[in-house]
């Protein structure tokens, strides 16, 4: 073996190694203030308008914002699955469909983020075709949203 191809090799071992490495560190041990890991239970506080505002939260905003969180195989998989575990941390903390009432709910917080563009999350988007709204789907979410969570 060359010594050029024996130096690549030690290089591309020493990634490998440090990748597997990495999958001995859970989430939970990165973050210092890790509170949901997993899918903790549900305890709905309110009810839907229509099954259609739920299927399409469900579609956009549940995989963050509920504790019934769609788990897919690249998101047990470190570095990724520390960043998917805080972002879900974070957004259950911001709002959870699974555990919050209808009063601290803030509708017209969550309009605004749908409104913006700011949720769902668009880092989020290109791997979830079905949390990719559509102008109706988007106007069918906020008026149901409206109806379900407004005074
Ligand atoms: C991929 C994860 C993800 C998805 C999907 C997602 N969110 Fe979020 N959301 C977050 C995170 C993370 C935060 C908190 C950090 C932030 O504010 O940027 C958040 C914050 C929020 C907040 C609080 C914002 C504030 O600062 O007041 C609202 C409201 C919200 N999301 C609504 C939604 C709605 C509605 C949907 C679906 C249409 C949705 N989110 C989809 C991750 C997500």
């Amino acid at each position: 073996m060359s010594r050029r191809r024996k130096v690549l090799l030690g290089i591309v071992a020493v990634i490998v190694i440090a990748f597997i490495g990495l999958q001995l560190i859970p989430p939970e041990k990165v973050f210092s203030d890790y509170k949901f890991p997993g899918n903790p239970p549900v305890d709905a506080q309110f009810q839907w308008d229509s099954p259609q505002t739920e299927q399409l939260a469900r579609s956009a905003c549940y995989d963050c914002h509920s504790n019934e969180t769609r788990y897919p195989w690249y998101s047990h998989v470190a570095p990724v699955s520390w960043l998917i575990y805080d972002d879900i941390n974070v957004a259950r903390d911001s709002l959870n469909f699974s555990t919050w009432s209808k009063r601290e709910i803030d509708v017209n917080d969550i309009i605004d983020q749908i409104q913006q563009g700011a949720m769902p999350l668009p880092i989020y988007l290109p791997l979830h075709s079905e949390a990719q709204l559509t102008a109706e789907q988007k106007a069918q979410l906020i008026a149901g949203l409206q109806a379900t969570f407004g005074s």
